[in-house]
């Protein structure tokens, strides 16, 4: 490619990653010169970490009511667009083996790189540009309407900018807030950005009692906020992870009160009683460790249950302790941020953006698409299939 050409493109992509290469080779595809511009030294760094090496690369349950968003109809038109379907019938022509795990999420069989090579694959049969280790100095728009980038690659100048830089999360894999700097430069208002889908740090008495069981593990189910989710959590040596914490911390702000039934199974009061009717002798810290992991058994006896024999309890305690047991109170002092963050929460604010171009109203020919818009996803694929719906919704107005 000439530096003629390599100045002059129809589409610059800012930003390699799921919804960025998902842009670029729909619009390649269309017949438009398009180059993409990726700060890190590869593209897709966080597909080849996702889903512990395999990519959940979708979820075939994806609706609206999975993401989180100021406008929570902004994300159901691309959605509809492009669904699990059209990304997995990508994936098999492809070849790539996957399977269903828990809940609709599809993982690889084998390794998440084959993801990154079949969207580059896609890439390069449409002809799209892409260059790694190119951070964007400069954008600036032009009287006739183009875009201007400065780069390693000198001046670029496109018909089109695509914002596909991401959130904020994992800044050592390439995270950065360019897309959120960038959006404001041209007028764009922001929604308030945090950590989503992110391990949540204990204090106080919680972590002075709970530190030192870090690894154990319990089906639970999270409640904040009006939303609930059972799964595993995983005690952590500086607080709470695992599936049903990272989903619902991105529903909890400092001070939102948390509460976890640790018998989810169970109706407590039901379990409790019948443990009085048929066991009576037997301590409740030995029966409870019969239902939860023992450690986790004995400290909760320990420090927020009184254990005795099952028949020396008031048909009163054993409410109160039922509702101990379905409704236990966890204080979270934080989150780990940003550095183990999956998501990052708020970011473009989509009122001065279209849901179906994802065109700013604001600066004809710039788009955002992927997790720098203010639409994130649950645990589970969700996010992946934003960025694949969002991309490809992009490239096709492009
Ligand atoms: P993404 O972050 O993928 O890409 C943005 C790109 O822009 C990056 O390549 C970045 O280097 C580049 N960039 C940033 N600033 C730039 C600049 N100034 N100039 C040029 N380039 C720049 N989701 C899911 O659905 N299933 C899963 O299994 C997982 N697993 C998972 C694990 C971990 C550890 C993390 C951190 C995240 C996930 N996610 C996930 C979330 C998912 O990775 C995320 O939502 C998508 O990658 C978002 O896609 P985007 O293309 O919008 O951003």
């Amino acid at each position: 490619m000439s530096d003629v050409e390599t100045r002059c493109v129809d589409v610059a992509v800012i930003g390699g990653g799921a919804a960025g290469l998902m842009c670029a080779q729909v619009a390649g595809a269309r017949g438009l010169r398009v180059l993409v511009l990726e700060g890190a030294n590869r593209v897709g760094k966080k597909i080849l970490m996702s889903g512990g090496g395999r990519c959940n690369f979708t979820n075939t349950g994806t609706g609206p009511e999975n993401f989180l968003s100021a406008n929570p109809h902004f994300c159901k038109s691309a959605l509809a667009r492009y669904t699990p379907w059209h990304f997995l019938e990508l994936v098999e022509r492809h070849r790539i083996a996957w399977h269903e795990k828990e809940l609709g999420q599809l993982f690889c069989d084998e390794s998440s790189k084959l993801i990154v090579r079949m969207l580059l694959d896609e890439c390069a049969r449409a002809g799209v540009r892409i260059e790694t280790q190119c951070a964007i100095a400069r954008v600036e728009a032009a009287d006739d309407g183009t875009f201007a980038i400065e780069s390693r690659l000198g001046r670029t100048v496109a018909t089109k900018l695509v914002v596909a830089s991401g959130g904020l999360s994992i800044p050592s894999m390439g995270a950065s807030g360019f897309g959120h700097a960038l959006a404001r430069q041209f007028g764009h208002a922001l929604q308030p950005t945090r950590a989503g889908l992110v391990p949540l740090t204990l204090g106080g008495r919680h972590l002075e009692h709970l530190q030192d069981l870090s690894g154990v593990s319990l089906p639970v189910a999270a409640t904040c906020n009006g939303r609930t989710f059972r799964n595993a959590m995983l005690l952590t040596h500086r607080g709470v992870s695992g599936p049903a914490i990272l989903q619902i911390s991105s529903y909890w702000q400092p001070g939102d009160a948390l509460r976890l039934d640790l018998l989810p199974e169970h109706d407590a009061l039901v379990l409790l009683q019948r443990w009085q009717r048929e066991r009576p002798a037997a301590e409740l810290r030995t029966l409870l460790a019969e239902a939860l992991p023992k450690r986790f058994a004995q400290r909760l006896c320990e420090h927020w249950l009184d254990s005795r024999p099952m028949r020396r309890y008031t048909p009163a305690e054993l409410r109160a302790m039922a509702e101990t047991l379905c409704a236990w109170p966890l204080v979270a002092s934080g989150t780990e941020g940003y550095r183990t963050a999956e998501v990052t929460l708020g970011g473009v604010d989509t009122g001065e953006v279209s849901s179906s171009s994802f065109e700013s109203r604001r600066v004809p020919g710039l788009h955002f698409v992927g997790e720098v818009l203010d639409v994130t996803g649950w645990l589970g694929g969700y996010n992946f299939q934003w960025a694949w719906a969002s991309g490809y919704a992009a490239g096709q107005a492009l």
